[in-house]
């Protein structure tokens, strides 16, 4: 395994290095907010991303990609070839529904390890649980009910389940756990799009999420990871295949075992260096917004080696 205390040493230079492409990126989909076209956005978006990337000295390879479009897909390089080795994985859109209709929480989000300290997952779902730091590990459980799991998380919290608030995608197929969180009390924060952003709203006491419940993509749940490993939390997650030729996907994609729980050293083995640019408004951060003669955005740059949580504000300006 490659040295992950090199590539944390060099947050500052790599890890600003890598926020520029998530700014690189949000940018570019803000062009497409509320224009109903997830092609245009998603592509424009992408595009922007691996140009940014492109300039940056590392040698990097996409091993959790654009799932659709014809750029930065799984196998793809980037960076100049002169670097560090990495593996990386991104969203240069994630929320691209919620892009195209003005809706909150669409992110640009990168995350990049040294080589195999990714979790090669394919674009298929997952069963989802994560809660935020300072718990025990293992005081929630994926093989337990979602309400069970409010009732455990309420009790290590101290206080009443009625105080607990779950963050769910607002899908028919949750319909059960919607009914288990109701039943013991449990507040349900629905969202239409996005758990990358409902995962790490775990981590921030100010967005008042305490679990995140649910079925999501696979890549998805390895950026959500990347996210936790550097503020801490817990999530566990498994594959939920709906038939053969997606099981068969997965062994394809290289997962032996791919029946089993995926945890957060699993999703992510390494060091990591994590960064997410706001599109629209959100609760973890603020969306690209047009101010005068300039482009303002909003970025969290994490990474493993310290914990630290840097909000960047850039100002970029349109014409000089
Ligand atoms: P977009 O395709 O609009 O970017 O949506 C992303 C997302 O909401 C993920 O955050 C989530 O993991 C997945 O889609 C859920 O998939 P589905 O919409 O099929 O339920």
């Amino acid at each position: 395994m490659a040295d992950g205390s090199k590539l944390t040493a060099s947050c500052s230079t790599l890890g600003y290095a890598m926020a520029s492409a998530t700014i690189a990126s949000a940018m570019a989909a803000e062009t497409w907010v509320g224009r109903g076209d997830e092609r245009a956005a998603t592509e424009s978006a992408a595009a922007a991303m691996r140009d940014a990337l492109n300039i940056i000295d590392f040698s990097g390879r996409v091993v959790v990609g654009e799932a659709d479009g014809s750029i930065l897909n799984v196998g793809e390089t980037v960076g100049t070839g002169r670097g560090m080795e990495l593996d990386v994985a991104l969203e240069a859109l994630e929320g691209t529904t919620l892009t195209v209709k003005a809706k909150a929480n669409a992110i640009a989000v990168i995350a990049a390890a040294p080589r195999g300290g990714l979790l090669r997952a394919p674009d298929l779902y997952m069963d989802k649980l994560a809660i935020g730091p300072g718990y025990e590990r293992g005081v929630v459980d994926l093989d337990a009910g979602a309400g069970e799991n409010a009732l455990r998380l309420a009790r290590a919290k101290g206080v009443d389940p009625r105080e607990i608030t779950c963050c769910v995608l607002d899908r028919p197929r949750h319909e059960k756990i919607i009914a288990e969180l109701r039943k013991v009390g449990a507040r349900i924060s629905l969202i239409s799009d996005g758990d990358v952003a409902g995962v790490i709203s775990t981590t921030m006491a100010e967005t008042g999420i305490d679990m995140y419940v649910g079925q999501g993509k696979a890549p998805e749940a390895v950026l959500a990871a990347a996210a936790l490993r550097c503020v801490g939390g817990q999530i566990q997650t498994r594959f939920a295949f709906k038939n053969e030729a997606e099981k068969y996907q997965a062994q394809r994609a290289g997962l032996k075992d791919a029946g089993r729980r995926y945890e957060l050293e699993d999703l992510v083995s390494n060091d990591i260096i994590f960064a997410a640019t706001g599109v629209t408004k959100g609760a973890l951060l603020d969306g690209v917004k047009r101010v005068g003669r300039a482009i303002e955005t909003h970025t969290m740059l994490m990474s493993s080696g310290d914990g630290v949580v840097r909000k960047i504000r850039s100002v970029t300006p349109t014409r000089r």
